[in-house]
């Protein structure tokens, strides 16, 4: 069943944080309904612009409607990740998108704000609901690269304003994460003392906590073993997101980590079977891995459990 963001974040905010995981093809979407049936757990599909080209965004859609009629059980959103002002107008008017991300934090403050503003009108015109960024992360979105050491951190007082004079629904912010299999480097960690202080300005006001991968090291481990190359990869403490959970975080993005999922089973079973033709024996396997991956991200988030 396909509900709007809203009414999952009132539900977790405080408490827990919902998994939104990023999908592309069939595979993805199998493992992800499975995964999340399985955990009993509420999740959020998101869909950036890369996915809504890969195939065709009407393939990605029909995917999902197929796996909402298959698993009468799964409650879920379907969110526009990384939107631009078009891509937006576009999913806002296609009917199917509960939510929309509308992605303006590489402009300058009232930029933002302007852009930001214009969207939200649209979107709650339609009943769709609008994410929002301030500050940024480190990495690359979207075409924008933003390097580590200029990456911008949300500011508390700003995120207030922006909230106010936008409208929007929830908030992206930057506390110190990036995008892709390689945060943090340096000894880094999450600034959850940013986080508690925005949480402070805006009590009750769900927060979204972007490039949330945690590039499991046995995972990277396997994927070089079998001779892929992700030396120095690196990612979020998964036993935080309890914490930023109870200081408003009720969104938690994740992408990357069943990217890893992907590459080490190709990688692993086609390394053991040089011969192989077919490919569904590896698909089969991805799936059920990309699932076992989720129900645990959905217990760490604390989603698991919650339907
Ligand atoms: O934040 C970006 C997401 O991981 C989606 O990545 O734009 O390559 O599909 P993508
Ligand atoms: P990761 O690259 O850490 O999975 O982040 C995904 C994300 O933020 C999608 O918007
Ligand atoms: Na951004
Ligand atoms: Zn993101």
């Amino acid at each position: 069943m396909i509900v709007t963001t809203k009414k999952l974040f009132e539900a977790a905010y405080g408490k827990y944080a919902i998994g939104a995981y990023n999908i592309n093809n069939l595979e993805q979407a199998m493992g992800l309904f499975r995964g999340n049936v399985e955990s009993q757990a509420p999740f959020i599909i998101q869909i950036s612009k890369g996915a809504r080209s890969y195939t065709h965004k009407s393939m990605l859609e029909a995917i999902i409607r197929a796996a909402d009629a298959l698993f009468p059980e799964a409650v879920f959103a379907v969110h526009l990740d990384h939107g631009d002002e078009e891509t937006c107008y576009d999913a806002i008017n296609s009917g199917f998108y509960s939510s929309v991300m509308i992605d303006a934090s590489h402009e300058d403050f009232e930029t933002n704000v302007a852009i930001t503003r214009r969207v939200v009108e649209a979107a709650h015109a339609k009943g769709v609901v609008v994410e929002a960024e301030l500050g940024q992360l480190g990495g690359v979105e979207e075409h924008v690269a933003v390097d580590e050491a200029g990456a911008k951190l949300t500011d508390p007082d700003k995120a207030k304003e922006f909230v106010e004079r936008t409208g929007c629904d929830s908030l992206a912010v930057a506390i110190g994460t990036s995008h892709g299999a390689y945060k943090f480097s340096g000894a880094q960690t999450l600034r959850l003392d940013v986080l508690a202080e925005i949480q402070k300005r805006l009590p009750g006001f769900p927060l979204v906590l972007h490039g949330a991968s945690s590039i499991p090291q046995e995972e990277v481990e396997r994927i070089n073993a079998a001779g892929g190359n992700l030396k120095g990869a690196k990612g979020v403490d998964e036993n935080l997101f309890k914490r930023a959970a109870e200081l408003g975080v009720t969104k938690v993005n994740i992408d990357t980590d069943g990217r890893l999922v992907w590459v080490r089973v190709h990688r692993e079973y086609l390394k053991e079977h040089p011969e192989v033709v077919d490919f569904r024996p590896i698909g089969k396997i991805f799936m059920a891995e990309y699932a076992k991956m989720i129900a645990h991200k959905n217990e760490k988030l604390g989603s698991a459990g919650r339907l």
